[in-house]
């Protein structure tokens, strides 16, 4: 028997017979293609995840009513603070940079993402938001983590390394990795970046028919950021952070200008606590905003998504004023390896895939392609925090947003919100602060100081052009030396060369 006859007859069976409808008219190259998407699908395993993750999700109104009567906010007892712990900040920071130092600290990306409301078809890493650098985020994430190799490795004398995993999905593996080569896996050492590729899965109409994106396509999606954890045994990832000897991995999304990867702060905190795993969060003050609460739900950890969460409940507050449930996540966590390992060998199956309801193009019986204008079907996904149920010690770091969440979510709108534009300006109001902070003026055209907080409106709607490369600073430290008692006139650029005023130098 043939690869066609074997594929009709195991289609048939799963009840996807529809998906060859199309195959005696394709030529040798449209074949191929169809296979490759065929081969790469067990489709009795899809329809397993399909039926238990409609099961599981039932009608949207009635999940959130039900998850609203059994959420709980995090507890004190677990969370730790940069601004209410402020005095214990240095010996985290310390424990974090020490376990750096002995090369025991690894950082995770998560970029199998398709950045389809951003609209870019590209990897979203490689975007550029035109600071003026020009700098994309996979080079900003680059240089903090070649920075903070330095600073470990000076303060403790001794080389260090904090190898980087990057996963990619189907739809970003080959355009990052080329990235990657292209601009000389920007200093860092190409053996220390390790790249692996994520799952797909196909979408699927509301009754469970992968659907045919064009006459020898099908619809095929990443299994959402939870997929991770299968991809990390298939690819054998675990055993690679064995094999290096790690001990904590940082996980983060690709989104966040401001990212602090491999923050030693967080990583000291967790470390201290001797937690399994933790959750970076900022204080939720917009019941509306779109991020997910990291909270307690039947007394386990997780996080609630902004579409799970009725109004009602996002909108409670305790009697300070604040959100109750404001433990707002950032997609920024903390795993010890055993935890890892055993999410990975052990639990991994009992995660359940989450449903979207999307449009997704289709063709009809006469092979056009349609694209609908309501939805017609989900993708099923699995969600990277899914695992907090299984931590033995669980704990919450609250950390500023103005300081380190900005994530870039949309394209540049008029007043939109985590655009391009938001993300370079949060990123230049930071810097800004960091050259106030050490001890530097901005001047205006006049060479009259601008004040810290300017009073003009145009003024604070407009942040202060100015850019600190990661290579000098990774927190705001050691910039008095290019900075203290001078004063700039704006474009600031300070890098491994100096500061160096734009204007003044043509540039
Ligand atoms: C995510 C969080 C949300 C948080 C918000 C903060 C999840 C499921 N949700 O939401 O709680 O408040 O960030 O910005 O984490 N990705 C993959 N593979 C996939 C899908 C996504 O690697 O199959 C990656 C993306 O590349 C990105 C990250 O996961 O780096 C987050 O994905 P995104 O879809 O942007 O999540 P949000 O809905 O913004």
């Amino acid at each position: 028997m043939d690869w066609i006859e074997r594929r009709r007859e195991q289609l048939e069976r799963a009840g996807q017979a529809h998906l060859l409808r199309f195959w005696d008219e394709l030529n040798e190259a449209e074949r191929a293609e169809l296979r490759g998407d065929l081969d790469g699908c067990d489709f009795s395993e899809v329809e397993h995840f399909f039926c238990q993750a409609v099961k599981a999700s039932g009608p949207l109104q009635q999940q959130q009513q039900t998850m609203d009567e059994r959420m709980e906010p995090v507890p004190k007892e677990v969370q730790g603070s940069v601004t209410r712990d402020r005095e214990r900040l240095p010996e985290w920071k310390a424990e974090g940079l020490l376990q750096i130092s002995e090369s025991k600290v690894a950082v995770l990306l998560l970029a199998g993402g398709q950045g389809t409301r951003l609209g870019v078809t590209y990897p979203k890493g490689m975007y550029n938001v035109d600071l003026l650098s020009q700098k994309t985020l996979f080079q900003i994430q680059a240089e903090r983590i070649l920075k903070l190799q330095q600073l470990a490795s000076k303060q403790f004398e001794r080389k260090c390394t904090i190898p980087w995993y990057i996963m990619t999905s189907g739809r970003t593996m080959e355009s990052t990795e080329e990235f990657f080569v292209k601009n000389g896996y920007f200093g860092l050492q190409k053996e220390n970046i390790i790249l692996f590729q994520q799952g797909m899965l196909p979408a699927m109409t509301f009754d469970g028919k992968a659907i045919l994106e064009g006459k020898s396509k099908v619809a095929m999606a990443p299994d959402g950021n939870g997929g991770l954890y299968r991809a990390l045994g298939n690819k054998e990832i675990v055993k690679n952070m064995e094999d290096r000897g790690i001990g904590y991995i940082h996980v983060y999304c690709v989104d966040n200008i401001l990212v602090k990867v491999a923050d030693p702060t967080f990583i000291g905190f967790c470390v201290k606590q001797q937690a399994d795993c933790g959750a970076k969060v900022v204080e939720k003050t917009n019941p509306t905003e779109a991020v997910g609460v990291v909270c307690k739900v039947n007394g386990l950890y997780q996080v609630v998504e902004y579409s799970e969460i009725t109004l009602v409940t996002a909108q409670k507050r305790n009697p300070d004023g604040r959100l109750t449930f404001n433990a707002g996540n950032i997609c920024n966590h903390f795993f010890t390896l055993p935890f890892l390992k055993d999410i990975v060998e052990i639990h991994e199956p009992q995660l359940r895939h989450h449903v979207a309801q999307k449009k997704i193009p289709y063709v009809d019986d006469q092979g056009q392609q349609i694209i609908p204008d309501k939805p017609n079907g989900i993708k099923m996904e699995k969600f990277v925090f899914d695992i907090f149920q299984f931590s033995k010690k669980f704990v919450v770091f609250e950390v500023l947003r103005e300081d380190e969440f900005s994530p870039l979510k949309n394209a540049d709108s008029q007043d939109g919100k985590d655009t391009p534009t938001t993300a370079r300006h949060a990123l230049m109001s930071l810097h800004h602060r960091w050259v106030l902070n050490a001890g530097g003026y901005f001047v205006d055209e006049n060479g009259t100081r601008i004040p810290a907080i300017p009073s003009l409106k145009e003024l604070t709607d407009l942040p202060i052009k100015c850019e600190i490369s990661a290579l000098v600073s990774y927190a705001g430290e050691g910039l008095d030396k290019y900075v203290a008692g001078r004063d700039f006139r704006p474009p600031l650029i300070i890098d491994e060369n100096g500061a160096h005023e734009l204007t003044k130098n043509g540039l």
